[in-house]
């Protein structure tokens, strides 16, 4: 089920990581709501990027603008963002989307990997909200929503690096929704439980079944389930909600 709120429609919205799972569902649900798409993309990615334009396009999007830039380089971010906003105005939604885990034991742990997982989930998005702030100070109806996890509330074995950039996204909401609340500028988390996506394909099958019996709905979840949540919180559905972490977990963690 694909949920529409009409405010969307040419509202600009950036969204991280687009080019598959979670992000790409949610940009192609947007764009089916008319809304003018931004997504960022890496260096030698240039097909995939311009083939999710083109798709994005033919969904409904008022427009569709891909970004060459690494979400660890703030230079390059806020060089292609600078002329996105100097050429099209401001930016009125972000989703801090894009991540990586690297899961390991503690004893086997690399310091670069937990370096990567914490500059990318969330250093990344620290400063991508950063660079946006002072356009979204101009703009009116702004709202950020930063793609937490449920191991961020919860913790998890073999996840230490991730769920603790996971569990520091919901501090950066929080005080991002406190800072910027007085200029109408919301921010709020989301906590996806297990998700079907090719992060989560690349689990063997044994630690899936772990998962699912724990979940008391007894299914994954589907990247459209999340695109309607996140649609919700752009949106002036949810004007009055900011500062706020809302699990989507099929009820794993109650
Ligand atoms: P995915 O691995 O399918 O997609 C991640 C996206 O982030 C990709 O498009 C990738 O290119 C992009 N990305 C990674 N590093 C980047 C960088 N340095 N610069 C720019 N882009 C970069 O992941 P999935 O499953 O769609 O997850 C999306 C978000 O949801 C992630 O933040 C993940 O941690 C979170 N999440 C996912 C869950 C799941 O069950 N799939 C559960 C809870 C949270």
């Amino acid at each position: 089920m694909n949920v529409t709120y009409a405010d969307l429609k040419e509202k600009k919205i950036l969204i991280t990581g687009a080019t598959r799972g979670i992000g790409k569902a949610l940009a192609l649900s947007l764009a089916t709501q008319g809304a003018h798409v931004v997504f960022n993309f890496r260096e030698g990615k240039e097909d995939a990027a311009n083939s999710l334009k083109d798709e994005l396009k033919s969904a409904g999007a008022t427009n569709a603008t891909a970004l060459l830039f690494d979400i660890t380089n703030t230079a390059q971010m806020k060089e292609a963002l600078d002329a996105f906003i100097s050429e099209h105005g401001a930016i009125t939604g972000l989703v801090n989307n894009a991540g990586i885990s690297k899961d390991q034991i503690v004893l086997r742990m690399k310091e670069e990997d937990v370096a990567q997982t914490i500059d990318t989930n969330l250093k990344g998005a620290i400063m991508l909200s950063q660079v946006l702030s002072r356009s979204f100070l101009k703009a009116e109806d702004v709202s950020v929503v930063n793609i937490s996890s449920v191991v961020g509330l919860m913790g998890n074995a073999s996840q230490i690096a991730y769920s603790a950039s996971k569990a520091g996204l919901i501090g950066l909401t929080k005080s991002y929704a406190k800072e910027l609340a007085s200029r109408n500028i919301r921010c709020n988390a989301i906590c996806p439980g297990f998700i079907q996506t090719d992060m989560t394909d690349s689990l063997n099958e044994k630690a899936k079944e772990a998962y699912l019996s724990q979940i008391p709905l007894n299914r994954f979840g589907d990247c459209q389930e999340v695109a309607n949540l996140v649609s919700f919180l752009l949106s002036k559905a949810s004007s009055y909600i900011t500062g706020e972490v809302i699990k989507i977990d099929g009820g794993i963690y109650i």
